[in-house]
């Protein structure tokens, strides 16, 4: 089977290096002070052995770091255990997401019930109290020095918060001035288990526990300024079978559309569980913003009609050409906080497609806002292939796209002393398949155009998440 036009961006990047100075196209905002820091897995194989998944490529960091209208760019995989491991000994180490490197069923065992859980932090980044931390979906994360983008050591979350599943989404209550995680604990009964890290002095607390008999992949949760909301997709697994299957992690999940989704609202002061609202079923990566209207609490999520999006992100198939069809949808669901079995309905906000969604978080978050931005899809099959801007207020979706590029994950930087929600710029890393190398876009995020490109030295590996900072910015000035 041919390749498919975007293949470059699921192939190893070996090089690590460090520009002073990318060559830069435009003009930069000379407001623009601080770090973009994306991660993303960049290395798809060990020896002869291969990861099945996007999700399981070992992580890298890269870092575009902007002062004065210049831009300086540096990239360094994450010295994980899972990393080292593998290097040292030619072979992958932990069982990721959809890759299962052990062929003895114990040693599988160990690596999902044991401190042998990946650490391999490739997902998201993160900052609380002195830490900034590279995060993945175990109670594992990674800490790194983000101006040298060197590994620190292990960050583990406090050992009486129980379970190997931790979200690598938490969200950030600036009032409360804490963080807002989750993990999930397996066994004869599972729990979810919401909990918060002090900004200040990364003490973390339980909030609340939820039993659950079947528990649900659950990749990230909506807060509001009262409210957590977990959303239990119909995406589950059996405990025992994930324990003793041999499977990928993932591959332990069944999709059961009968258990439509259950919405649990938990109120951050008390813990309470407030309601449990259901819809029918779909499926999310992504919560986009939630907040309180009323005695309404309004959850926009990217949904997908079910988990067919996972399957078309293997490797096998992504490189191939093979479309990737699956593509999510901004929905709008609304619960009464004070019924107990409320049944809602996802409203479509918008038509067009949208993943990896953004918007102006320190502002916005847990409140009403106006804007999400986005990667999209233009070209029927093709994979991410524009940006996005959705108005939600008015419905309206604006685009940036250009031929033969993909783009990652947009991030909203404001403009100091902003006027407006969309005062400020987006950056987002794209892959330029004609020249086979990457760059990092600057638009306008009012107008949605372009004011500026730098070209990295190389191909970036499509990223997944990443974070902006505004104070590291030491090898840029
Ligand atoms: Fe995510």
């Amino acid at each position: 089977m041919s390749q498919s036009p975007y293949h470059l961006g699921f192939t190893t990047l070996n090089a690590e290096t460090s520009t002073e100075q990318l060559p830069v196209r435009g003009t930069v905002p000379v407001w623009l002070t601080g770090t973009l820091v994306r991660n993303g897995p960049a290395r798809f194989e060990v020896g002869d052995q291969k990861y099945n998944h996007w999700f399981d490529g070992l992580a890298m960091l890269h870092k575009f770091a902007f002062a004065a209208g210049r831009v300086s760019y540096a990239n360094r995989y994450l010295r994980s255990h899972a990393y080292e491991e593998a290097m040292a000994k030619g072979r992958i180490s932990r069982g990721e997401f959809a890759t299962d490197p052990c062929r003895s069923l114990f040693q599988w065992v160990a690596s999902w019930f044991s401190p042998k859980v990946t650490d391999n932090s490739s997902v998201n980044i993160a900052q609380w109290a002195d830490a900034v931390v590279a995060l993945t979906e175990s109670r594992l994360a990674v800490r790194f020095d983000p101006d040298t983008l060197a590994t620190l050591g292990r960050y583990e979350y406090d050992r009486q918060l129980k379970g190997p599943l931790a979200s690598a989404h938490p969200h950030f209550d600036a009032a409360r001035r804490c963080h807002y995680n989750y993990m999930l604990e397996f066994g004869r009964k599972s729990k979810y288990r919401f909990f918060s890290i002090d900004q200040e002095t990364g003490r973390q607390s339980e909030v609340a526990t939820i039993p659950v008999e079947t528990p649900a992949y659950v990749h990230s949760f909506g807060m509001t300024e009262r409210y957590l909301i977990l959303s239990e997709f119909p995406l589950v697994v059996n405990p025992l079978r994930l324990r003793f299957s041999g499977k990928p992690f993932i591959r332990n999940y069944k999709w059961e559309p009968d258990r439509g989704v259950r919405f649990h609202v938990v109120e951050k002061e008390s813990g309470r569980l407030v309601c449990t609202a259901r819809s029918t079923a779909f499926f999310a990566f992504h919560h986009v913003n939630a907040f309180e209207d009323g005695d309404d609490i309004v959850v926009d999520i990217v949904a997908h009609p079910d988990s067919a999006i996972i399957d078309q992100l293997y490797l096998d198939r992504l490189r191939s050409s093979e479309p990737v069809t699956a593509m999510g949808k901004l929905t709008r669901f609304r619960i009464g906080a004070w019924g107990t079995e409320d049944n809602v309905s996802g409203e479509r906000l918008l038509e067009a497609a949208i993943e990896l969604p953004r918007f102006d978080y320190r502002r916005r978050a847990g409140r009403s806002y106006r804007y999400v931005y986005g990667v999209g899809n233009a070209v029927p099959g093709d994979f991410i292939d524009n940006l996005v801007k959705m108005d939600v207020e008015q419905g309206t979706v604006s685009t940036w796209r250009e031929e033969g590029c993909y783009p990652g994950e947009p991030v909203f930087v404001a403009r100091p002393q902003a006027l407006h929600e969309d005062d400020g710029v987006i950056l987002s890393v794209v892959l330029d398949t004609r020249k086979g190398a990457s760059f990092l876009l600057i638009l306008d995020a009012s107008t949605f155009s372009e004011l500026a490109r730098a070209d990295a030295p190389h191909h970036i590996p499509y990223g997944i998440h990443g974070i902006f900072l505004a104070q590291a910015i030491r090898s840029a000035s």
